[in-house]
């Protein structure tokens, strides 16, 4: 007889996930905070205080730790960090620590990304990532993390969706500020090369670290299926925007997969869905089934490098629809882990509705957050979620 659930595998990873500049507020000395406040960009309102996670983590680690998540993803901020060039700041990394130990407190395993899209203004004014000396500057600042990630901490990702960030790099390039669409214009090669060298340059530092840290990278994956007669098409476009960034990984700890839709191929490039097709708050086709090839697709380029779906959701006004989304989702996770996938957690994005790089419409959040008073309300999908979490099992995909 077939159960309706598999078993999490051995130390199976079960969290959801967040971004410093999403969620903590005010992060004023950030390149975004700059972007938010300039005219001419794509982005809709500023972040202003976000969530007032900055503040209000504890509460945000209580709700999820009582829910049935035993790990939390979260990224550190390298603006408040090193606040000036080469100037660290002992309060703000305490303030990580802690953090870090309130995770580990309240039973959640901390996952910490140290670089999730924003960097200091002054590292941007200096030219960014493709500047001279950027790469030691990044892992000189990952070296100065080890007071947060030293002890406790057992996986760390270096930069998140390396690739987003030389899509953004590429549409800046043509005079563009804001978050890019799904598909993903064209990426910038100098700064995919640099990010690369930034990733190799910090594992070495995490390594240094801790050699016990788990250490990788996670990759925007858009799940680039192609029409009949445009595999190659496919291919072709698929390489700069993903799989490159992917190879990167072969020698890391573990790599994350995030993946929320599909782009479709035909002959000269990316389709758009039809218009019947259900959408997200994002505009993105509605295609909980992404998971699954994005991990399988992953798993053909690392062979046996551990796997990670580090973001998976939806953004919706619908919770009942978040819920399908995850049940099908978690049904793709299960069929890939019984085809023998070794894949080792599984991290919902968002804990929190949160800032979506240019607005706060597209609610991505398990838990609901008031935008005046930041009060936090736990939606069903989140308690459903997490109780997965206790009673350590996966829904199978249904026949
Ligand atoms: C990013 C998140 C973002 C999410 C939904 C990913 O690209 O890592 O920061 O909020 O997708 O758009």
């Amino acid at each position: 007889m077939t159960h309706s659930t598999i078993p999490f595998p051995e130390g199976f990873l079960w969290g959801a996930s967040t971004a410093a500049h999403q969620i903590e507020g005010n992060n004023t000395n950030s390149d975004w905070w700059v972007k938010e406040h300039s005219t001419g960009t794509h982005i809709q309102e500023p972040s202003l205080d976000a969530c007032d996670s900055y503040h209000r983590w504890p509460e945000d680690m209580d709700l999820l730790a009582s829910l049935g998540f035993t790990d939390y993803r979260f990224s550190i901020e390298w603006a408040r960090i090193e606040p000036a060039e080469g100037q660290f700041s002992n309060a703000e990394l305490t303030h990580y620590r802690r953090m870090v130990d309130g995770a580990i407190e309240r039973g959640l395993r901390p996952m910490v990304t140290l670089h999730h899209f924003t960097v200091p203004q002054w590292f941007e004014a200096r030219g960014g990532w493709t500047a001279e000396g950027a790469v030691e500057l990044f892992a000189r600042y990952v070296a100065a993390c080890a007071p947060v990630i030293g002890e406790g901490v057992r996986h760390v990702c270096t930069i998140n969706e390396p690739n987003m960030v030389s899509v953004t790099a590429g549409l800046a390039k043509r005079g563009e500020i804001g978050f890019p669409p799904a598909g993903l214009p064209t990426p910038d090669e100098e700064t995919t090369h640099a990010v690369i060298a930034a990733h190799k340059a910090a594992v070495k530092e995490v390594r240094a670290i801790n050699s016990e840290i788990q250490v990788g990278w996670t990759v925007a994956n858009q799940v680039y299926q192609a029409l009949p007669g445009a595999e190659d098409v496919t291919a072709a476009y698929r390489h700069p925007r993903e799989d490159i960034f992917i190879e990167a990984a072969r020698d890391d700890d573990w790599v994350g997969v995030q993946s929320y839709t599909r782009t479709e191929i035909g002959p000269e490039g990316p389709i758009p869905a039809p218009e019947h097709v259900e959408r997200t708050l994002t505009q993105w086709e509605y295609y909980p089934t992404a998971v699954g090839y994005a991990l399988r697709h992953t798993a053909e380029i690392v062979g046996d490098v551990p796997l990670i779906v580090t973001e998976n959701g939806i953004a919706t006004g619908d919770d009942s629809r978040r819920v399908d989304y995850y049940t099908g989702a978690l049904g793709e996770v299960a069929a890939a882990i019984e085809d023998g996938l070794n894949i080792q957690g599984y991290l919902a994005w968002s804990a929190l509705d949160n800032y979506e790089w240019g607005s706060f419409k597209p609610t991505f959040g398990l838990i609901g957050v008031d935008r005046e008073t930041f009060e936090r309300t736990a939606r069903p999908s989140a308690e459903w979620l997490g109780s997965l979490g206790r009673s350590r099992e996966l829904p199978r995909r249904a026949a």
